[in-house]
């Protein structure tokens, strides 16, 4: 039974069933930015350009990244978190139809995820739940701890880790921006862009001395309603927790 669905998986998912798409009906790119609702305060983060250099030796970060599953109560820095989000979806380069260029590969440069951060304890920002957003290098805040820390937690089984994390991400993906291209395709895709956005973030942290635990384990209906998401355009792939060591 399970062996029958991932053959139907494999070839709902095939080239073959990919071949009549938005994209090749000629209709126009989707928006690649994701809209922010009412009025917006960005809260900006460390100019890119002034974050530090990260001295190390490669092959030492490759060896020595591990999971980390316990963290101490110590604040990330906001130097720290600027890094993060730079190394995990930063944009290099805007092109003049929205595309971007970024520090991680994306299917067709499609970026279809999005990144929410659940954040209690970086210096100097207050707890609670926060979007990046990419093209600006800026966060918002969507909700103060208080009204989101019940919803978000019990999303987790292993609640405990995300408790005390500095700041625990969420990748979601907006899966239009790939079907347009790439049809039930980018089912595949998107789960592809995400694993190599949280090695980024394995791969930085370790280079900070950070703890890092990719988390594939949410309940899908939970976390999207914490988030409040529009699940018909939106959903939780990917999680990871983050904190000193
Ligand atoms: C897709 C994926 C999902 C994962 N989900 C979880 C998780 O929900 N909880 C957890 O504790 N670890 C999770 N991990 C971490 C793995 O358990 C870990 O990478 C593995 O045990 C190997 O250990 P290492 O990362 O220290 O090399 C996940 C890793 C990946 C790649």
């Amino acid at each position: 039974m399970f062996e029958d669905r991932i053959q139907y998986f494999l070839k709902l998912t095939s080239m073959e069933a990919c071949r009549n798409t938005a994209r090749s009906d000629g209709s126009a790119l989707p928006s690649l930015k994701k809209a922010e609702e009412g009025t917006t305060q960005y809260i900006p983060l460390t100019d890119p350009a002034m974050l530090p250099d990260l001295p190390c030796n490669l092959m030492e970060v490759f060896e020595c990244r591990e999971s980390v599953r316990t963290y101490t109560k110590q604040s990330i820095t906001q130097k720290e978190l600027s890094t993060i989000l730079w190394c995990t979806q930063g944009v290099k380069m805007e092109l003049s139809n929205g595309k971007t260029y970024r520090n991680v590969p994306a299917a067709g440069g499609m970026h279809s995820l999005e990144t929410y951060l659940y954040i209690q304890r970086v210096e100097s920002l207050e707890e609670g739940l926060y979007r990046y957003l990419p093209y600006e290098h800026v966060l918002v805040m969507l909700e103060t701890r208080n009204t989101i820390e019940a919803s978000f937690l019990n999303s987790f089984p292993n609640r405990s880790m995300v408790e005390q994390s500095a700041i625990t991400l969420v990748w979601t993906s907006i899966l239009e921006r790939l079907s347009y291209g790439y049809g039930a395709r980018s089912l595949r895709y998107t789960f592809l862009d995400a694993g190599h956005v949280c090695e980024n973030l394995y791969l930085v942290a370790q280079a900070l001395r950070l703890g890092v635990c990719a988390v594939g384990a949410f309940e899908d209906e939970d976390l999207n309603a914490a988030l409040k998401l529009d699940t018909q355009e939106e959903v939780a792939i990917y999680a990871a927790t983050v904190g000193k060591i």
